[in-house]
Protein backbone atom coordinates (compact mmCIF):
# COMPACT_ATOMS: atom_id res chain seq x y z
CA UNK A 1 0.00 0.00 0.00
CA UNK A 2 1.28 3.27 -0.97
CA UNK A 3 1.77 6.11 1.94
CA UNK A 4 -0.43 8.76 2.44
CA UNK A 5 0.14 11.90 0.29
CA UNK A 6 1.29 15.52 1.69
CA UNK A 7 -2.17 16.84 0.97
CA UNK A 8 -3.60 13.97 2.58
CA UNK A 9 -2.10 14.60 5.98
CA UNK A 10 -0.99 18.38 6.29
CA UNK A 11 -3.65 21.15 6.02
CA UNK A 12 -2.96 24.96 6.26
CA UNK A 13 -5.05 27.03 8.72
CA UNK A 14 -3.54 30.66 9.37
CA UNK A 15 -0.69 30.06 6.65
CA UNK A 16 0.48 27.61 9.79
CA UNK A 17 0.77 23.53 8.55
CA UNK A 18 -1.12 21.68 10.55
CA UNK A 19 -1.65 17.39 10.54
CA UNK A 20 -5.11 16.72 10.09
CA UNK A 21 -5.64 14.94 13.53
CA UNK A 22 -5.95 18.69 13.84
CA UNK A 23 -9.42 19.53 12.36
CA UNK A 24 -10.09 22.98 10.46
CA UNK A 25 -13.10 23.36 12.61
CA UNK A 26 -11.71 23.01 16.30
CA UNK A 27 -9.14 25.17 15.17
CA UNK A 28 -11.50 27.85 13.88
CA UNK A 29 -13.32 27.48 17.40
CA UNK A 30 -10.21 27.58 19.31
CA UNK A 31 -11.34 31.54 19.76
CA UNK A 32 -14.17 30.53 21.64
CA UNK A 33 -12.27 28.49 24.30
CA UNK A 34 -14.11 28.82 27.81
CA UNK A 35 -10.51 28.90 29.64
CA UNK A 36 -9.93 28.42 33.70
CA UNK A 37 -7.96 30.62 35.65
CA UNK A 38 -5.86 27.54 36.96
CA UNK A 39 -5.04 25.80 33.78
CA UNK A 40 -1.63 25.22 33.40
CA UNK A 41 -0.53 25.35 29.81
CA UNK A 42 2.28 23.56 28.35
CA UNK A 43 3.80 24.96 25.30
CA UNK A 44 6.23 24.38 22.45
CA UNK A 45 7.59 23.77 19.45
CA UNK A 46 7.33 19.95 18.73
CA UNK A 47 10.28 18.25 19.64
CA UNK A 48 11.58 20.63 22.58
CA UNK A 49 10.99 18.31 25.08
CA UNK A 50 7.31 18.63 26.05
CA UNK A 51 6.62 14.67 27.19
CA UNK A 52 9.48 15.59 29.58
CA UNK A 53 7.90 18.93 30.85
CA UNK A 54 5.11 17.09 30.90
CA UNK A 55 6.31 14.30 32.87
CA UNK A 56 8.47 16.17 35.31
CA UNK A 57 4.94 18.16 35.67
CA UNK A 58 2.66 15.75 36.18
CA UNK A 59 4.55 14.63 39.18
CA UNK A 60 4.58 17.64 40.98
CA UNK A 61 0.73 17.64 42.08
CA UNK A 62 -0.44 15.84 45.09
CA UNK A 63 -3.60 16.98 44.06
CA UNK A 64 -5.74 15.66 41.20
CA UNK A 65 -4.82 17.28 37.98
CA UNK A 66 -5.74 16.24 34.48
CA UNK A 67 -2.63 16.54 31.23
CA UNK A 68 -4.99 16.44 28.52
CA UNK A 69 -4.11 16.08 25.11
CA UNK A 70 -3.31 19.01 22.78
CA UNK A 71 -5.45 21.27 22.56
CA UNK A 72 -5.34 21.67 18.73
CA UNK A 73 -5.22 17.59 18.31
CA UNK A 74 -8.99 16.45 17.37
CA UNK A 75 -12.21 17.65 15.66
CA UNK A 76 -14.65 19.96 17.34
CA UNK A 77 -15.97 18.00 20.29
CA UNK A 78 -12.64 18.44 21.90
CA UNK A 79 -13.96 21.78 23.38
CA UNK A 80 -16.90 20.09 25.12
CA UNK A 81 -14.69 17.24 25.98
CA UNK A 82 -11.88 19.23 28.09
CA UNK A 83 -15.12 21.46 29.61
CA UNK A 84 -16.05 18.51 31.04
CA UNK A 85 -12.95 17.70 33.17
CA UNK A 86 -13.47 18.86 37.23
CA UNK A 87 -10.13 18.50 37.90
CA UNK A 88 -7.54 21.25 37.05
CA UNK A 89 -6.31 20.80 33.74
CA UNK A 90 -2.47 20.50 32.62
CA UNK A 91 -3.23 21.56 28.61
CA UNK A 92 -0.31 20.85 26.16
CA UNK A 93 -0.13 22.89 22.81
CA UNK A 94 2.40 23.23 20.12
CA UNK A 95 -0.09 27.03 18.99
CA UNK A 96 2.01 29.99 18.05
CA UNK A 97 1.12 33.17 20.74
CA UNK A 98 -1.09 34.15 18.17
CA UNK A 99 -3.32 31.34 17.95
CA UNK A 100 -3.72 30.75 21.42
CA UNK A 101 -7.19 30.63 22.15
CA UNK A 102 -7.82 34.61 23.96
CA UNK A 103 -9.07 33.24 26.68
CA UNK A 104 -6.04 31.87 28.19
CA UNK A 105 -4.21 35.68 28.17
CA UNK A 106 -7.66 37.59 29.34
CA UNK A 107 -7.16 35.28 32.54
CA UNK A 108 -3.85 35.36 32.63
CA UNK A 109 -3.81 31.20 33.18
CA UNK A 110 0.05 30.16 33.73
CA UNK A 111 1.62 29.05 31.05
CA UNK A 112 5.35 27.31 30.32
CA UNK A 113 7.62 27.23 27.05
CA UNK A 114 10.03 24.74 26.47
CA UNK A 115 12.74 25.91 23.88
CA UNK A 116 15.23 23.29 22.40
CA UNK A 117 18.61 24.47 20.35
CA UNK A 118 16.80 24.80 16.79
CA UNK A 119 19.56 22.58 15.32
CA UNK A 120 18.91 19.71 17.70
CA UNK A 121 14.99 20.46 16.98
CA UNK A 122 15.35 19.64 13.70
CA UNK A 123 17.11 16.87 13.36
CA UNK A 124 14.87 15.22 15.93
CA UNK A 125 11.74 16.73 14.31
CA UNK A 126 13.82 14.73 10.93
CA UNK A 127 13.84 11.05 12.59
CA UNK A 128 10.55 12.09 13.52
CA UNK A 129 8.95 12.78 9.83
CA UNK A 130 10.67 9.70 9.14
CA UNK A 131 9.05 7.21 12.03
CA UNK A 132 5.34 9.06 12.20
CA UNK A 133 2.71 7.76 10.02
CA UNK A 134 0.82 10.78 9.94
CA UNK A 135 3.87 13.32 9.06
CA UNK A 136 4.83 13.19 4.88
CA UNK A 137 7.51 10.80 4.20
CA UNK A 138 10.56 12.86 4.06
CA UNK A 139 13.58 10.71 1.76
CA UNK A 140 16.54 12.77 3.17
CA UNK A 141 18.14 14.34 5.81
CA UNK A 142 19.40 17.41 2.95
CA UNK A 143 15.71 17.63 1.65
CA UNK A 144 14.28 17.89 5.30
CA UNK A 145 16.86 20.32 6.74
CA UNK A 146 15.62 22.98 3.83
CA UNK A 147 12.03 22.23 4.51
CA UNK A 148 12.74 23.15 8.46
CA UNK A 149 14.12 26.25 7.34
CA UNK A 150 11.25 27.28 5.20
CA UNK A 151 9.27 26.72 7.80
CA UNK A 152 7.11 23.93 5.50
CA UNK A 153 6.66 21.69 8.14
CA UNK A 154 4.40 20.71 10.87
CA UNK A 155 3.92 23.82 13.04
CA UNK A 156 5.45 26.47 10.74
CA UNK A 157 8.52 28.34 11.13
CA UNK A 158 10.43 27.07 14.43
CA UNK A 159 11.65 31.17 14.53
CA UNK A 160 7.99 32.52 14.08
CA UNK A 161 6.48 30.25 16.50
CA UNK A 162 9.93 31.23 19.21
CA UNK A 163 9.57 34.83 18.35
CA UNK A 164 5.64 35.01 18.73
CA UNK A 165 6.16 33.52 22.39
CA UNK A 166 9.37 35.39 23.42
CA UNK A 167 7.99 38.33 22.49
CA UNK A 168 5.87 37.72 25.81
CA UNK A 169 8.55 36.18 28.05
CA UNK A 170 8.56 39.40 30.75
CA UNK A 171 4.47 38.67 31.52
CA UNK A 172 4.10 37.35 35.43
CA UNK A 173 1.90 34.36 33.96
CA UNK A 174 4.53 33.02 31.74
CA UNK A 175 7.84 30.95 32.65
CA UNK A 176 10.54 30.01 29.71
CA UNK A 177 12.57 27.05 30.21
CA UNK A 178 15.25 25.36 27.79
CA UNK A 179 15.63 21.94 27.63
CA UNK A 180 19.53 21.99 27.29
CA UNK A 181 19.10 24.07 30.96
CA UNK A 182 16.73 20.89 32.24
CA UNK A 183 19.84 18.24 31.00
CA UNK A 184 22.34 20.82 33.00
CA UNK A 185 20.81 21.04 36.10
CA UNK A 186 17.38 19.17 36.23
CA UNK A 187 16.61 19.59 39.97
CA UNK A 188 17.18 23.75 39.99
CA UNK A 189 14.76 23.74 36.92
CA UNK A 190 11.93 21.94 38.54
CA UNK A 191 12.57 24.15 41.92
CA UNK A 192 11.99 27.03 39.40
CA UNK A 193 8.33 25.39 37.82
CA UNK A 194 7.93 24.55 41.56
CA UNK A 195 8.04 28.14 42.61
CA UNK A 196 6.39 29.42 39.22
CA UNK A 197 3.30 26.86 40.40
CA UNK A 198 3.47 27.91 43.98
CA UNK A 199 3.54 24.38 44.61
CA UNK A 200 5.35 23.56 47.56
CA UNK A 201 7.36 20.11 47.92
CA UNK A 202 10.31 18.81 49.70
CA UNK A 203 14.15 18.78 47.87
CA UNK A 204 14.38 15.04 48.38
CA UNK A 205 10.55 14.90 46.32
CA UNK A 206 12.42 17.06 43.62
CA UNK A 207 15.14 15.00 43.33
CA UNK A 208 13.39 11.81 43.69
CA UNK A 209 11.20 13.00 40.56
CA UNK A 210 14.04 13.75 38.34
CA UNK A 211 15.34 10.36 38.96
CA UNK A 212 11.90 9.27 37.84
CA UNK A 213 12.31 11.99 34.80
CA UNK A 214 15.42 10.36 33.36
CA UNK A 215 15.17 9.68 29.60
CA UNK A 216 16.46 6.12 30.70
CA UNK A 217 13.42 5.76 33.03
CA UNK A 218 10.66 7.14 30.78
CA UNK A 219 12.16 5.31 27.91
CA UNK A 220 11.44 1.78 29.57
CA UNK A 221 8.31 2.78 31.30
CA UNK A 222 6.81 3.91 28.11
CA UNK A 223 8.21 0.61 26.11
CA UNK A 224 6.26 -0.49 29.14
CA UNK A 225 3.03 1.02 28.52
CA UNK A 226 0.46 0.32 26.10
CA UNK A 227 -0.06 3.79 24.53
CA UNK A 228 -3.60 5.11 24.99
CA UNK A 229 -4.51 6.79 21.71
CA UNK A 230 -6.48 9.06 23.45
CA UNK A 231 -4.12 10.20 25.82
CA UNK A 232 -1.35 12.05 23.83
CA UNK A 233 0.78 15.10 24.56
CA UNK A 234 1.96 15.51 21.23
CA UNK A 235 -0.81 16.56 18.72
CA UNK A 236 1.07 14.80 15.29
CA UNK A 237 1.26 10.93 17.32
CA UNK A 238 -0.41 8.62 20.04
CA UNK A 239 2.57 6.33 19.78
CA UNK A 240 4.76 7.25 23.14
CA UNK A 241 7.33 5.48 21.64
CA UNK A 242 8.26 7.62 18.81
CA UNK A 243 9.01 10.10 21.33
CA UNK A 244 12.37 8.91 23.32
CA UNK A 245 15.20 8.49 20.55
CA UNK A 246 17.76 9.79 22.06
CA UNK A 247 17.50 12.52 24.31
CA UNK A 248 21.09 14.44 24.33
CA UNK A 249 22.13 17.73 23.07
CA UNK A 250 24.03 17.91 20.47
CA UNK A 251 23.19 15.62 17.85
CA UNK A 252 22.93 17.80 15.24
CA UNK A 253 26.51 17.96 15.07
CA UNK A 254 26.26 14.52 13.37
CA UNK A 255 23.96 15.61 10.80
CA UNK A 256 24.82 18.91 9.58
CA UNK A 257 27.11 19.39 6.93
CA UNK A 258 29.79 22.46 7.50
CA UNK A 259 27.69 24.16 4.54
CA UNK A 260 24.53 23.42 5.97
CA UNK A 261 25.81 24.63 9.86
CA UNK A 262 26.93 28.14 7.99
CA UNK A 263 23.12 28.63 5.69
CA UNK A 264 21.73 27.33 9.49
CA UNK A 265 23.53 30.14 11.37
CA UNK A 266 23.03 32.95 8.57
CA UNK A 267 19.60 32.63 8.55
CA UNK A 268 19.78 31.95 12.93
CA UNK A 269 20.91 35.66 12.77
CA UNK A 270 19.17 37.54 10.25
CA UNK A 271 15.41 36.19 11.87
CA UNK A 272 16.91 36.48 15.99
CA UNK A 273 18.17 39.69 15.32
CA UNK A 274 14.60 40.99 16.96
CA UNK A 275 15.30 38.19 20.16
CA UNK A 276 16.72 39.20 22.95
CA UNK A 277 17.08 36.04 24.40
P1 LIG B 1 15.52 13.42 20.41
O1 LIG B 1 14.73 13.09 19.19
O2 LIG B 1 16.65 14.36 20.11
O3 LIG B 1 15.97 12.22 21.15
P2 LIG B 1 8.86 16.29 22.38
O4 LIG B 1 8.46 15.65 23.64
O5 LIG B 1 8.64 17.79 22.39
O6 LIG B 1 8.28 15.61 21.19
O7 LIG B 1 10.44 16.16 22.26
C1 LIG B 1 11.04 14.93 22.02
C2 LIG B 1 12.52 15.04 22.28
O8 LIG B 1 12.74 15.12 23.69
C3 LIG B 1 13.27 13.79 21.79
O9 LIG B 1 14.57 14.23 21.39
C4 LIG B 1 13.30 12.95 23.06
O10 LIG B 1 14.27 11.95 23.07
C5 LIG B 1 13.59 14.03 24.10
N1 LIG B 1 13.25 13.60 25.47
C6 LIG B 1 12.09 13.04 25.88
N2 LIG B 1 12.15 12.72 27.19
C7 LIG B 1 13.38 13.09 27.61
C8 LIG B 1 14.05 13.02 28.88
N3 LIG B 1 13.47 12.47 29.95
N4 LIG B 1 15.31 13.50 28.94
C9 LIG B 1 15.91 14.04 27.86
N5 LIG B 1 15.34 14.14 26.65
C10 LIG B 1 14.08 13.67 26.51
Amino acid sequence: MSSPSKAELIHVFKGIPFTTRSSPELLKSLDNFDAREDDVLLVSYPKSGTHWLAGVITKLYNTQVTLTSPIEFGDVSKLEELDKLSSKRIIPTHLDYNMLPPNFKKKKCKMIYISRNPKDTAVSMYHYYRDNPNLPTVDTWTAFFDLFLKGDVVCGSWFDHFLSWEEHKNENNILFLFYENMKKDLPKIVKDITVFLDINISDDEIQDICKKSSFLEMKTNTEKENSDPNHTVCALTSNRKLIFRKGTVGDWKNHFTPKQNLRFEEIFNEKMKLSNM
